[in-house]
């Protein structure tokens, strides 16, 4: 026994989540390329919101946020008293975690679900199941096998990082259909706005009309508002009223609430940011495969490359540094044969498939 404070059980079992690395040595800007952030950073009208707030910065923020709850709601035909805001969409889960869970409960994501998942649900002394993805995207049968008695909650993110596979809308009703009514159910839409697969649709409306369905979106991706730290969930009404128990009144800046609300209304720079991804995900997933490496289909601002074993990509990742470039080694989600590269501006996607091809040839 020791005198020092002492974390709860648990705490010191978590691996530290370790994110997308910004510095390589003797480069004065490298190409950030490795947390899915926005190539083409916020838009004008965010950057304008952003700059105004200047004169509010002594003020508390809305911890109602009601101007953004007016404005989500507007945008996406939701009832804004079913949302809760979070500081990014990370917090929400936080949050949701921290009020569902406790000691001997469990979670239950894929193989390569998104790790911020789990973070939480570890520090509330619960356990996390993992259900196996062989094909490197959520499967409704393997996750309905982990759920038991002690599952509060289920994850799934559609599109996935870091793989960029979805679940079709007919899987997530049949998932939904089939887990017992006590378990929540969380789709986390954060690249919701990059899909342009078919078979995908938003689970607003599935939400809608269910009492154990919570979808989150984030500001961070097609809003470019990652350093703003601004995500919501729309979830059921008791759902929300339970979290905001717990919730800190003021957990979204004045800044963050005010540039939201006016990224959600700048429609060009949101058209602009799809399109980017449009042309260019298509483009370096073939060009990257004609240099012989495997890229998974990706719905996402991201794509997944798959290189022959795990110090094959080390070694690119490596090559990639010198050049000045920044991809994620994925290693921590159990694939270290993998890196992970958000789409960038053209230049910055024809530096990676200039790197890309001069490796492939060593
Ligand atoms: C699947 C997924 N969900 C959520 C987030 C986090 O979003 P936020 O910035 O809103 O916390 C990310 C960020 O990379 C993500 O990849």
């Amino acid at each position: 026994m020791t005198d020092a404070p002492t974390p709860k059980p648990g705490i010191l079992d978590i691996a530290p989540y370790v994110g997308g690395k910004g510095k390589i040595d003797g480069v004065a800007e490298p190409m950030k390329l490795s947390s899915n952030e926005n190539a083409l950073g916020a838009g004008q009208k965010a950057r304008d919101a952003y700059a105004a707030a200047i004169n509010n910065l002594h003020i508390y923020p809305d911890g109602r946020a009601g101007k953004l709850r007016d404005a989500v709601a507007a945008h996406h035909g939701l009832d804004g008293e079913r949302l809760i805001f979070g500081n990014g969409s990370d917090e929400v889960f936080a949050l949701l975690n921290q009020t569902y869970l406790e000691a001997g409960d469990n979670i239950v994501t894929g193989q390569y679900g998104f790790l911020a998942y789990r973070i939480s649900a570890l520090a509330n002394q619960a356990t996390v199941k993992l259900a196996p993805e062989p094909g490197f995207k959520a499967e409704v049968d393997a996750i309905l096998e982990q759920v038991d008695e002690r599952t509060k909650i289920v994850y799934i993110s559609s599109p996935s990082n870091p793989t960029g596979s979805y679940n079709t809308a007919e899987e997530t009703r049949r998932l939904h259909a089939a887990l017992p009514p006590h378990v929540l159910l969380v789709i986390d839409e954060a690249y919701a706005e990059f899909v342009t697969a078919p078979d995908w649709e938003t689970s607003f409306p599935l939400a809608r009309d269910a009492d154990n369905i919570v979808v989150t979106r984030t500001f961070s991706k097609i809003h470019g508002l990652g350093g703003l730290r601004i995500g919501f969930g729309y979830a059921p009404l008791k759902v929300c009223e339970a979290v905001d128990r717990i919730r800190l009144p003021f957990n979204v800046s004045v800044a963050g609430l005010d540039a939201a609300v006016a990224a959600l209304s700048d429609e060009a720079h949101q058209k602009a940011s799809l399109e980017l991804v449009e042309t260019w995900r298509p483009r370096l997933t073939q060009a990257i495969r004609g240099f012989g490496f495997e890229v998974f289909p990706s719905a996402g601002n991201f794509i997944l490359v798959r290189f022959a074993d795990a110090a094959t990509a080390g070694a690119a990742n490596d090559y990639l540094n010198t050049r000045g470039i920044i991809v994620r080694p994925v290693g921590g989600y159990g694939l270290p044969d993998c890196l992970r590269i958000t789409v960038g501006t053209e230049d910055q996607n024809r530096a990676v498939l200039d790197a890309l091809s001069e490796f492939a040839a060593k």
